[in-house]
C-alpha cells in the first residue's frame, strides 16, 4: 500500500489541468447498453474506478477500450452476454447499480449484486428499485441480489423521489429512454453530471426534456444508436484543487475550470476571502490576505453546496479566523477526517452531523489515515500549509478519483513524494 508524505512548503503558484468527471464517466459509461451501436467518450479521466466499471461491463459482455493514453474510452455491447453484475465488482464500487436500469430497459431483466455497506453512509438503493417498479418492472432481492425483469418492457410512468438522489435519477433516466411511452421523474437531481448523461442520451437519439430541473420528461423510443461524447469537467477535482492557493497562498490557474460549475463552493471561498476569477483558460483562484475567515457551511444537492467538497472546506476551515459550523446534511458518516484532522492540531468537535471547527494558527505534520476518497484529499491539502511532514497513508482511497495529484501539486511547487511499501 502506498504512503504519500506532504511537507507545508509555502504559496503555491502555476497551473493545474483539470481531467474529466468520474460521477459522469461512472453514469455514461452503462449508457452503451442501451444500443448496440458503438459509444466514444473523450476526456475521460484515468481512474481506478474507471477500470473497475470497464470490468463490469466487460463481464456483462460489452467490449470497452481505452485509448490515447485512456483519455478516451471506446464502448460497445452488440449484445450483453451476461446479466449478472457480480457482487465480486459490486462491492469495489456502488455506482456498479447503474447498470441495472439500462439492462433492464434494453433485454427486460437483470440481476444485480446488492452494493453493500459503505464507509460514509449506509446508502441503500431503495429508490432506484422504486423507481423501476414504477416503469412497471418486477424487484425481488434474494441471495444478496436485485432480480429485476419486465417481460414486455418497461412502461413509461410516474417516478416521483422523496427526496433528491443522483445515482437513482440517473438510473430511471437511462431506462425511461428505452420504455413505451412517457416517463416523468419528479424530484430529481440536478447536478451537472446528470446535465452531461441527458446530453449524451440524446446525441443517442432519447427525447429528454428538463435536465438540471427537478423535473424531467423523457419520451421513450424503440431504439438508441452510437454517438461521441466529451465527459463534462470534474467539478470536485476543480473545488479541491482550487483550495489548494486558499490554503497555502499563491496563485493557481485551474485549466478547464468553470465557475458555473461549483457556484455554491465559490461564494463560499469570497466568503472566506478567497478569489476565483474566470480566465480564458479557466479559473484562477488566490486568497485576498493571509487571513482567511471563517464561514458557516451545509451540504445539499446541486446547486447547493456539494457533500463531495465537504472535507476538503473544512481543512481550509482549520486555520480560519473563528469559528465555523459545518453541517452535513447528505450521508450520515462523513466526518471520519476529523479525528485525523485533530492528529494534526485542528479543532474539530463533532456532533452528529455537525462539526464545529475552531480556527488554529497553524497544523502540524502527522502521520494520519486516509477513509474515504474524499477525506484522504483533505489530508493532503491539510499537509501543504502544515509544519513539518503529513504522511497520509491508504491512499488508494485517493486512486479512485484524483489522477496524478502528486505530479499535478508539485507541479504547482507542493513538496510532496508518493511512496510504495513494497
Ligand atoms: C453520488 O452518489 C456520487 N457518486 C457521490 O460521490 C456523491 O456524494 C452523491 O451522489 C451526492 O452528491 C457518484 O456519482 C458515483 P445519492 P449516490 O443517491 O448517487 C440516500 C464521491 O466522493 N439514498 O444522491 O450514491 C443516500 O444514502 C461520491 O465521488 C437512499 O436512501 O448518492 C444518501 O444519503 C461519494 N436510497 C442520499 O440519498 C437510495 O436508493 C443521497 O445519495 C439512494 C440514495
Amino acid at each position: 500500500m502506498d504512503t504519500i508524505f506532504v511537507t507545508g512548503n509555502g504559496p503555491l503558484i502555476g497551473q493545474i489541468p483539470i481531467a474529466g468527471a468520474k460521477n459522469a464517466c461512472l453514469t455514461l459509461m452503462p449508457a452503451t447498453l442501451l444500443s448496440d451501436e458503438p459509444l466514444t467518450l473523450t476526456n475521460a479521466p484515468r481512474l481506478s474506478d474507471i477500470r473497475t466499471m470497464t470490468a463490469l461491463l466487460t463481464s456483462l459482455g460489452a467490449e470497452v477500450s481505452s485509448l490515447q493514453d485512456g483519455k478516451v474510452l471506446a464502448l460497445s455491447s452488440h449484445a450483453i452476454g451476461n446479466h449478472t453484475a457480480d457482487y465480486d465488482i459490486v462491492r469495489k464500487m456502488r455506482a456498479s447499480i447503474l447498470v441495472l436500469g439500462p439492462m433492464l430497459a434494453r433485454d427486460g431483466h437483470a440481476i444485480v449484486s446488492l452494493p453493500g455497506g459503505c464507509a460514509i453512509g449506509a446508502r441503500p438503493v431503495d429508490l432506484h428499485l422504486r423507481a423501476m417498479e414504477a416503469l412497471g418492472a418486477e424487484m425481488e432481492l434474494r441471495d444478496g441480489y436485485v432480480h429485476a425483469k419486465a417481460p414486455g418492457g418497461l412502461k413509461g410512468g410516474i417516478v416521483e423521489f422523496p427526496f433528491v438522489s443522483v445515482g437513482a435519477t440517473e438510473n430511471i433516466l437511462m431506462a425511461a429512454t428505452l420504455a413505451k411511452g412517457t416517463t416523468v421523474i419528479k424530484r430529481a437531481a440536478r447536478e451537472p453530471e446528470i446535465v452531461d448523461l441527458a446530453h449524451c442520451l440524446r446525441k443517442m437519439g432519447a427525447q429528454i426534456e428538463g435536465e438540471g430541473t427537478d423535473t424531467i420528461t423523457v419520451q421513450g423510443v424503440d431504439k438508441l444508436r452510437g454517438a461521441t461524447h466529451p465527459v463534462v469537467t470534474d467539478r470536485i477535482e476543480l473545488g479541491t484543487y482550487m483550495l489548494a492557493p486558499a490554503i497555502c497562498g499563491g496563485e493557481v490557474e485551474l485549466l478547464g475550470g468553470r465557475r458555473d460549475l461549483v457556484g455554491a463552493f465559490c461564494d463560499k471561498l469570497d466568503e472566506a476571502g478567497v478569489d476565483v476569477q474566470e480566465t480564458d483558460n479557466g479559473l484562477m483562484v488566490k486568497r485576498r490576505s493571509d487571513h482567511i475567515k471563517a464561514v458557516d457551511v451545509a451540504t445539499e444537492p446541486y446547486p447547493g453546496f456539494p457533500t463531495d467538497l465537504q472535507a476538503q472546506m473544512m481543512a481550509l476551515l482549520c486555520t480560519a479566523d473563528g469559528v465555523s459550523v459545518l453541517e452535513e446534511k447528505i450521508f450520515e458518516n462523513r466526518f471520519m477526517h476529523a479525528p485525523e484532522l485533530t492528529r494534526m492540531g485542528a479543532q474539530i468537535d463533532v456532533q452528529g452531523g455537525t462539526a464545529t471547527v475552531t480556527g488554529v494558527k497553524k497544523l502540524k505534520g502527522a502521520p494520519v489515515m486516509a477513509t474515504d476518497l474524499r477525506a484522504s484529499v483533505s489530508l493532503i491539502l491539510a499537509g501543504l500549509a502544515a509544519e513539518g511532514a503529513t504522511k497520509v497513508s491508504r491512499v488508494y482511497h485517493l486512486d479512485r478519483g484524483y489522477e496524478h495529484v502528486v505530479g499535478k501539486l508539485k507541479g504547482v511547487g507542493a513538496n510532496i513524494e508518493r511512496v510504495s511499501d513494497q
